[in-house]
Order: C-alpha cells, then sequence, then structure tokens
C-alpha cells in the first residue's frame, strides 16, 4: 500500500528546497554569527528554534541562584533566556549607576552563557514590566519632558542609561564570544508613536557597539515598526490569550489566534516569525485571588493548545513570558501589583518545578532535537472530524509533515476522536489503520504529530503519539513517545522484518508487518513500555518507549558537553549528564525516594548522582535501573512564635515636638508635573526628591477659631493608605485617598502651633504602557486645606528615604527602603542594637496605633545538598486595617496588606536568608485602624529537595554599624 508512493512526490519536494532557500539576512553582514531568513534564526550558522523564558535579575537578588535558574532553564529545554534590564535599579539619581552586587550584569551575563543559554536583551529604556515606573528611575518623574518621544531632555536621559549598560551588553554578544543574539529596542511601543525615537534609540546602540539583530515586541500582531522608520531587523508581537483575570481560571477564549501566518507573510516575510512575549503565566493585582489562580489560568493545559498554536502558525522564535517570575522586591513593584511576581510561571517563585514546567521540557525537547520542524511551509491538512483543526506543516527541504492538531473551538473540554488523512511522501491514507481505533484528542489538548521523519537510521512513516526526543544508544534507535494514559498510539515505521519485542507495563501491544512497513499499535499506559524491533539492512535496532502523559514528564534528554543525548526517567529534576569513559555522572534533584532509569551507551558501566555511586542493573531491553535517595533528613525549621521578639512604637513624627530641622521644607509653588494640584504648596515628594516607599508630611499652622473640618486628598496607587494626625491625635486612617476630617477646639490648640502629620504608605509608580506619561503620577497629597477658614497657611515638611537621591545604602540601593522612622534609623538592619526596646511576643496581643516594629533573630541550619526554600507566612484575620514591611537581614522582601492581601507568604531568596547561620528579621507594621495586633509570622519552607543546586552565598551588604547615614 502506501509505501510503494513512499518516493513518487520526492521531486516535488526537492523543487521546493530552491525556492526556499534563497534568503539569508543579517543586522551588520553576512559574516555575523546570528543570520536568519523567513524560517528560523541561524546562529553559527546553525538553524535553531528559539525556546526563550523570561527571567529578571532583578526579581531574583541573589546572583548565585542566577545559576540554578539557567540550569534549569537548560534542563527544561529552554535554549534562550529573555531579559529586561530596569533603568530604575541602577540608578538613584541622575549620573550615578550601579552595576555591582546583586546588579552585577557581566555576572548575569556570564552565567547564562555558563549554560549554554542564549540571551535576548531588552534594556528598554522604557520597559513596563509590572516595575514601578515600568523600568524608569524615580528621578525622571520630575522630567518636564513627556517620555517615550524625541526630545532633548528625554533624550539626555535616556541616552546616559544606554551608554552605561551597553557596556555590559556590548561585550557579552554572541561575535564577542558572550551569550547575547538579539537585542529589543523600546518595548511595545505602539501608542503614541514617535519613529524619529524608535530610530535614535537604535542607532545609539549600534554606536556603542550592538551588533546583533535588532528586534521589536509589538502588543499585537499590529506592523508597528515592522516597516518604514524605526523599524528593527527582526519584528515580532506579543501574546496573552487569556489575559490577567486570575479570578476566573478556567475561561479561555473561544479561539486561539489563527492569523498569525498570513499577518506574517504580508508584514515581514522574509524574517522568522517570532513572538517576544507569549503568556507563560499573569501577573496578579493587590486584593486579586493569588497565584495559585494564575497558574490555573495559565496550566500544561494553555501551555499545550496555546504554544502548539504558535508553531502551527509559523513561529520559531517564542519567549514565555515569564518563566521563572521571581519576587518584585522592595519598592520595585508598580503600584497595581504587589511582592511576589511568582506569575504562575512554569518554574515557581521558589524555584521549584510545576506541572507546566515539565509540559514545556517535552515540547521544547521535541523543537531542540526534531530539525525538519525549522524549516516549514503550511500545507492542506485533512482530519474525518468537523470540530478537530489540523494544521499541515510540510519540512522544505525534505519530506517531513507535521500534523498539529487542536480543537476548533479552542476552550471546549470535550474530547473528541479523529483520523488524519495523510498526505505524504509515504502514501495517502488516513491514520490511525488499526480498525477500531483513533487518534483521541481530549479538550483543552493539542498534538504535534510527525510524519515521513528520518531519525537516525529509522524511516518514520508516522506516529500518532508526540515525540519526546529520540537519541542513539551506541548502534540502536531509540524513540519515546507519549500521549495521555489511555489514549490509542499506532507508529510505523519502514522495515525489513517484523518481529517485535514488548517490556514493561502492559501497553496492550500489537503490530502488524506489510509491504515492508512495521506497524506498531498500543495503549498509552501509566508507566512505560518498551517495544524493540529487530535491525534489518540498513536499519538498526530501535526501541519505541511508549510513555503515558505523567510518567513522560519525568523523562529527561540532557545534552552531555561532548554532545551526547543521554535519556533519563524519575528524578524531580535533571541538571546534567556527563560521560566520561565508562563513568556516566549525573546531577539533579529528587523531591522523594525515585526509581531512576538511563538509557546510555553500552560503554557506561558506572553511574553517579550528584557525585554518589548509583548501584543499577541493565534491563533485558538494554536500560539502566537504579535508585535514589529522596530528601530523608528532617530539617529544623525555628518556632518564631516562641521567639524572643523586641517591639518599638515608631512614629515619633506625630508628635508636636518632633524635631523635623532636617527635613525638607516643602514649598514649591509650582511643578511641572501634569497632574496639577489642588493647592499649594506642592506636597508631591518625588519633586523633592523621594520616589520609594512610606512618605511623611508635617504641616504646622496657627489655629483659628473657625477651622471646622481638614480635607485630604492623597495621590497614590492602589494598596496605598494615609493617615493622618494633629496635634498627635489620631484623625484616622485610609485606603482610598480622599476624605474629610471634623476639627473641634479639643484638637486644635487656638493661638498656638498645631502639627498636621501625614504618613502615606506608597505603593510604586505606574507605568507608562500608552506613552501618557503616568509613570509621573505623584505620590504624596493634592490637596491638604483646613475649611472654615480661607485665610490659615500651612508650612510644610516633607520627608521620605534617607538621602533621598543620595541613598543610604548603595548595596541594598535605591529601592529597598522608603521613610518610616525605623528605616531612616536603619532598625531593619542586622546588629541594629535593640536591647532597650521592650519585650514583645508575636503574634501580639495588645493593639498597636501608629508605625510599630519588631524584631527578632533566628538561626538556621540545613543540611548541604539540601534545597529548602523558605517563606515567611503572616497569618491574621483580615478585618483589621494595617499595613507591614517585612525586612529580612536588612533587605524589604515584602509589603503586606493584611486587610486586602492577597500575598501571605514572602519569599526569602538563599543568600539573602542565611541557610546555615544566624538571621534578623524586623517587621514594620502600620496601623490604618487606630489599633491593630500584629497576627502570626511564621517560618515556612515552600518544599524540600535533595539537590544539586549550585552553592549559594551570601550577598555582602551592610549591617547597622556599617550603615553610611542616618538622619532623622
Ligand atoms: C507586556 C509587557 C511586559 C509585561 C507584560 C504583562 O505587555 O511588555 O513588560 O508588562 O505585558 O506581564
Amino acid at each position: 500500500m502506501p509505501v510503494k508512493k513512499l518516493f513518487t512526490s520526492i521531486s516535488l519536494v526537492l523543487s521546493l528546497i530552491g525556492a526556499a532557500s534563497g534568503l539569508n539576512n543579517s543586522a551588520v553582514n553576512s559574516n555575523h554569527p546570528v543570520t536568519w531568513d523567513q524560517y528560523s534564526l541561524k546562529i553559527n550558522g546553525e538553524r535553531q528554534f528559539i525556546f526563550s523564558g523570561e527571567f529578571h535579575y532583578y526579581r531574583l537578588p541573589s546572583p548565585d541562584l542566577w545559576d540554578d535558574i539557567f540550569e534549569k532553564f537548560k534542563a527544561l529545554g529552554f535554549n534562550t533566556a529573555s531579559i529586561y534590564f530596569y533603568w530604575g535599579y541602577h540608578s538613584a539619581k541622575q549620573g550615578v549607576y550601579d552595576f555591582e552586587g546583586v546588579r552585577d550584569l557581566s555576572k548575569l551575563l556570564e552565567t547564562a552563557e555558563k549554560y549554554g543559554i542564549n540571551v535576548i536583551s531588552r534594556a528598554g529604556p522604557y520597559i513596563n514590566a509590572e516595575v514601578s515606573e515600568g523600568g524608569y528611575p524615580g528621578w525622571l518623574t520630575t522630567m518636564k519632558s513627556k517620555a517615550r518621544l524625541g526630545n532633548p531632555e528625554y533624550e539626555t536621559a535616556w541616552k546616559e542609561w544606554l551608554t552605561e549598560v551597553d557596556r555590559y551588553l556590548v561585550p557579552n554578544q554572541i561575535d564577542k564570544d558572550g551569550s547575547i543574539i538579539l537585542n529589543q529596542i523600546e518595548n511595545e511601543y505602539a501608542y503614541g508613536r514617535d519613529p524619529s525615537y524608535m530610530k535614535a534609540i537604535a542607532d545609539k546602540f549600534r554606536e556603542d557597539g550592538m551588533t546583533v539583530p535588532s528586534t521589536f515586541n509589538d502588543p499585537w500582531p499590529g506592523d508597528h515598526f515592522a516597516r518604514g522608520e524605526g523599524s528593527v531587523d527582526i519584528y515580532g508581537w506579543d501574546g496573552y490569550p487569556v489575559q490577567f483575570d486570575c479570578r476566573s481560571p478556567d475561561i479561555w477564549p473561544t479561539n486561539a489566534s489563527t492569523y498569525y501566518r498570513e499577518f506574517h507573510s504580508n508584514v515581514n516575510p522574509t524574517q522568522p516569525m517570532a513572538i517576544y512575549e507569549f503568556q507563560g503565566g499573569a501577573f496578579d493585582p493587590w486584593g486579586g485571588p493569588g497565584y495559585d489562580s494564575c497558574r490555573k489560568l495559565v496550566n500544561e493545559q494553555f501551555a499545550k493548545v496555546f504554544y502548539k498554536n504558535n508553531y502551527a502558525q509559523g513561529a520559531t522564535i517564542q519567549n514565555l513570558y515569564m518563566a521563572y517570575g521571581g519576587t518584585s522586591w522592595g519598592e520595585s513593584p508598580t503600584s497595581s501589583v504587589y511582592t511576589s511576581y511568582d506569575y504562575g510561571a512554569p518554574i515557581s517563585e521558589a524555584r521549584l518545578m510545576t506541572p507546566k514546567a515539565y509540559e514545556i521540557k517535552l515540547q521544547a525537547t521535541f523543537l531542540r532535537d526534531v530539525k525538519p520542524f525549522l524549516t516549514t511551509t503550511n500545507i492542506t491538512a485533512e482530519v474525518d472530524n468537523f470540530a478537530i483543526r489540523v494544521d499541515g506543516l510540510r519540512d522544505v527541504n525534505g519530506a517531513t509533515t507535521f500534523y498539529i492538531v487542536q480543537h476548533q473551538v479552542t476552550n471546549t473540554t470535550n474530547s473528541d476522536n479523529f483520523h488524519i488523512n495523510l498526505s505524504t511522501v509515504d502514501g495517502e491514507f488516513a491514520i490511525p489503520r488499526k480498525a477500531n481505533t483513533q487518534i483521541t484528542l481530549n479538550g483543552r489538548d493539542a498534538k504535534i504529530l510527525t510524519t515521513s521523519y528520518d531519525f537516525g537510521s529509522q524511516h518514520l512513516l508516522y506516529s500518532t503519539s508526540e515525540i519526546f526526543t529520540h537519541i542513539k544508544q551506541d548502534s540502536r534507535d531509540v524513540i519515546l513517545v507519549y500521549a495521555y494514559e489511555g489514549e490509542h498510539g499506532e507508529f510505523a515505521i519502514s522495515s525489513g522484518f517484523g518481529d517485535i519485542q514488548a517490556y514493561g507495563v502492559n501497553a496492550n501491544v500489537s503490530s502488524s508487518f506489510d509491504d515492508s512497513v512495521l506497524q506498531i499499535n498500543y495503549i498509552h499506559p501509566e508507566g512505560s513500555t518498551y517495544v524493540s524491533t529487530a535491525s534489518s539492512g540498513d536499519r538498526s535496532e530501535m526501541l519505541l518507549i511508549v510513555s503515558g502523559y505523567n510518567s513522560a514528564s519525568r523523562w529527561w534528554a540532557p545534552q552531555s558537553s561532548g554532545g551526547e543525548t543521554v535519556l533519563v526517567s524519575g528524578p524531580y529534576l535533571v541538571r546534567s549528564a556527563e560521560i566520561e569513559g565508562t563513568q556516566l555522572a549525573l546531577t539533579g534533584d529528587t523531591d522523594v525516594d525515585t526509581d531512576i532509569e538511563i538509557i546510555v551507551s553500552d560503554l557506561v558501566s558506572e553511574v553517579t548522582w550528584n557525585g554518589i555511586n548509583v548501584k543499577v542493573t541493565t534491563t533485558q531491553y538494554g536500560t539502566l535501573t537504579g535508585k535514589l535517595p529522596g530528601p530523608e533528613e528532617d530539617v529544623e525549621i525555628p518556632d518564631l512564635g516562641q521567639a524572643v521578639w523586641k517591639y518599638s512604637p515608631a512614629s515619633p513624627e506625630t508628635a508636636n515636638d518632633f524635631n523635623d530641622t532636617n527635613w525638607v521644607p516643602a514649598d514649591h509653588k509650582t511643578t511641572s508635573n501634569p497632574w496639577q494640584p489642588m493647592m499649594l504648596p506642592v506636597l508631591y515628594a518625588d519633586d523633592y526628591g523621594y520616589h520609594t516607599g512610606s512618605l511623611w508630611f508635617r504641616g504646622k499652622f496657627n489655629a483659628t477659631s473657625d477651622i471646622t473640618r481638614l480635607r485630604v486628598n492623597a495621590t497614590m496607587g492602589p494598596g496605598s493608605a494615609w493617615m493622618a494626625w494633629i496635634n498627635g491625635d489620631y484623625l484616622g486612617g485610609m485606603t482610598n485617598h480622599f476624605n474629610e476630617f471634623q476639627l473641634n477646639n479639643t484638637v486644635l490648640r487656638q493661638a498656638e502651633e498645631n502639627v498636621i502629620s501625614l504618613l502615606l504608605w506608597t505603593t510604586g509608580h505606574q507605568e507608562d504602557f500608552v506613552t501618557d506619561d503616568e509613570y509621573k503620577q505623584p505620590r504624596g497629597f493634592s490637596d491638604v486645606s483646613l475649611l472654615g477658614s480661607n485665610t490659615t497657611e500651612i508650612s510644610w515638611k516633607v520627608q521620605g528615604n534617607i538621602g533621598g537621591q543620595e541613598i543610604a545604602d548603595t548595596v541594598r540601593g535605591p529601592l529597598n527602603e522608603g521613610g518610616l522612622y525605623g528605616e531612616r534609623m536603619g532598625w531593619h538592619l542586622p546588629e541594629y542594637p535593640d536591647e532597650s526596646w521592650e519585650d514583645a511576643t508575636v503574634p501580639d496581643t495588645i493593639g498597636k496605633s501608629g508605625v510599630s516594629w519588631y524584631r527578632t533573630t533566628f538561626e538556621l541550619d540545613f543540611p548541604k545538598n539540601y534545597d529548602v526554600p523558605m517563606g515567611i507566612r503572616f497569618s491574621d484575620t483580615k478585618t483589621e486595617r494595617y499595613r507591614a514591611l517585612l525586612f529580612i537581614n536588612g533587605w524589604q522582601l515584602g509589603k503586606y496588606a493584611n486587610d486586602l492581601g492577597p500575598q501571605t507568604l514572602f519569599y526569602l531568596p538563599e543568600g539573602l536568608l542565611n541557610h546555615n547561620g544566624k538571621n534578623s528579621i524586623a517587621v514594620a507594621v502600620i496601623a490604618v485602624d487606630e489599633a491593630v495586633t500584629l497576627g502570626e509570622v511564621t517560618l515556612e519552607p515552600y518544599g524540600k529537595l535533595l539537590s544539586a543546586k549550585p552553592a549559594v552565598g551570601m550577598v555582602e551588604s551592610p549591617s547597622y554599624s556599617e550603615r553610611v547615614s542616618f538622619l532623622i
């Protein structure tokens, strides 16, 4: 039957090759290591599917953990990391830049390179990214000119940033043996566009020595900067099909985008199709449902359907935003979001694997190893069920044809059975061929089925199961296919013999042999089945591994530095495989006692796991099996409920006699801010050089008897709160921006000095998504008026973080501190002498007003070779309104909103947290209600792994005695 037709259409296919391979572009010249054509990027001449994941170093402020992330990227099959460079993270003041310690970009880029991860650099200048000011430094908020447009003031500012950051990017490009392969210009610049500004950025990068192709991420396929002034070398777009409402995690759009292919062929047909940000999770706002819901919204089913749809459309560059979300620590989050930026990403905030990570590994490994996928054109394809959509993709350099199947209605949960009408060099017939069997597609599933594919010495006619990968085990070809447990599979190869042997768990394996085609049928089992075939002619023996989905999730295909791929099944994570002589050295992590199975050259007789010998036995079907230990040791977690806590009240600013001599007079009569104040003087902290965290304003006036009320209008973002006092008496606190307080003669002191104290607990600044200068929205008050009198003048002073733009702590940087009294006094720092403070218990039982600080220390002593990511959990009833800041060893790792949430568990990255030594914790509680009691504060592990994670050193950072300045 079919095989007769095998080579009849080959001449047709060959004629396509010439037509297709003529284009070869590069940014600068064809000698550049990065070139491209309409099919894919080529790196050093080799085509690659760019399987990229977004990672933000500024969301993991522990540089040794970057090793862990990039190693996990590699293990999961990511070959590229897309990285934003965050201007405001490096610059506290115009002209001042810091690239050391947690900001060390050389280390970052070298670490990526160490693990073979290429980088798409995205230095903005504008980045969005849910960071304060969309990445701009605080000092830019007072710029008179509009940002993201061509004008001299803004240009001077952004050029300064690019000059600084380019010093790190330029030498780390691939043509200088570094990791950067692509360089993005601006970010989603679609609103209020000024092409001359786009072009100026690209020119500046080139002048500074960036040679890699330039890219642009359109927020949607919108044809912005694909052509004309400001256009880039490789245009692409972003896609977030399920958006960001994690409250309804099951709601999907009816259809995945099916117009990408046509758009691409109209707009940038000579470039590969690039999706520079595709949904890897979602951010969650203050008061949102939390990241578990986002992980459900963008789960492994989403990854199956929507990523495969991208491939069906022709994408060969795909970056998942985020692959590891991390932590928006300190004052870095933009106002709408909270500290955790877990994002429901494949690698969780605590650096743990999730089901989506395993799904990504299945896809990325296939795209890494099945090369014809990189040069396809679409062909018409058919199935026998209207509920199913099929996209046919044929390799223009050969005969391999891929059929990507998904549901016509993307969000259906129906399971459907069907056959595909193949039209390949192997013939025209419907698969599966075995009577009473079908291909099954569950609701919210999609499959890439491969046909007419040569691997090793074999010719695959087709497989109705998806391929994970294939390797050579000496002369034997090994291929692993998978589908959900219980689904039928049919796999057909050219063969001289029909004999097969099946091993492992029962999968109802049967076979037929006809006309030199060996057809193997099975039902995907729980676990794996092994089917071996005999060699014949030029064809070697083959081992077909048939896995159920769960078992496939635990197969890994690490590549040794010598280029050999090893198959390993079982462990939670396989980080690396090296073969030396007869020894295979594997590294990785286990979460429980684990059965391991390995497929590697027969020459290997010895296996080590994290340096320790593993006793292995050879199975009948030529694999090695053994056992790995799990994390058996107990890990002691101190009980902070039993700790001795120290407590100090911390709002002396509310007292009339508080000495504010050193505070900055808030006396400006004008501001360039687009949000003009309702009264003067200007009470916008940014105008006085304070851009982050809590702010105090003190206003003095002489009371007259006609004053009746105080009106306050705060300008602040979501999650913020403010409190007002008059002459030390608490007037009240608000979580919305406006209030009027009744004043009466018992509060006011007639003919004497009266003092209004206002504390604003701020969240970050807005972004500038639509180029309207929204990032400048002030933090402070647009109106504080005494009502009833037209004449009362208030004279104001303001205080924010110590030093304002001259930050006191250059190591922790411009986003660590705000203007609370305790922050100004260094109470958050390790070794602060709190002996004289009162003893307290946490949870506290006595209601506290104003600001309160709690401090204690604890020791950890975790076994070496364990990865025990730790967090601090706040447990309290949600009725009391208070805000809190969490400091570990001086680093602000949490902004907690008791009455708003949703975040209650805060990740403490190892390196800031000492896993083998003493730690200092400080909690600042800001009571919005009259008096509040701090609830339980506990240490909580996110998981426990026996791990080969690279060693993590403590980030060096100043303790109290090393702090530069303490002004109050
Ligand atoms: C994109 C933007 C990213 C990030 C993302 C949502 O529009 O380019 O910076 O904000 O949305 O997480």
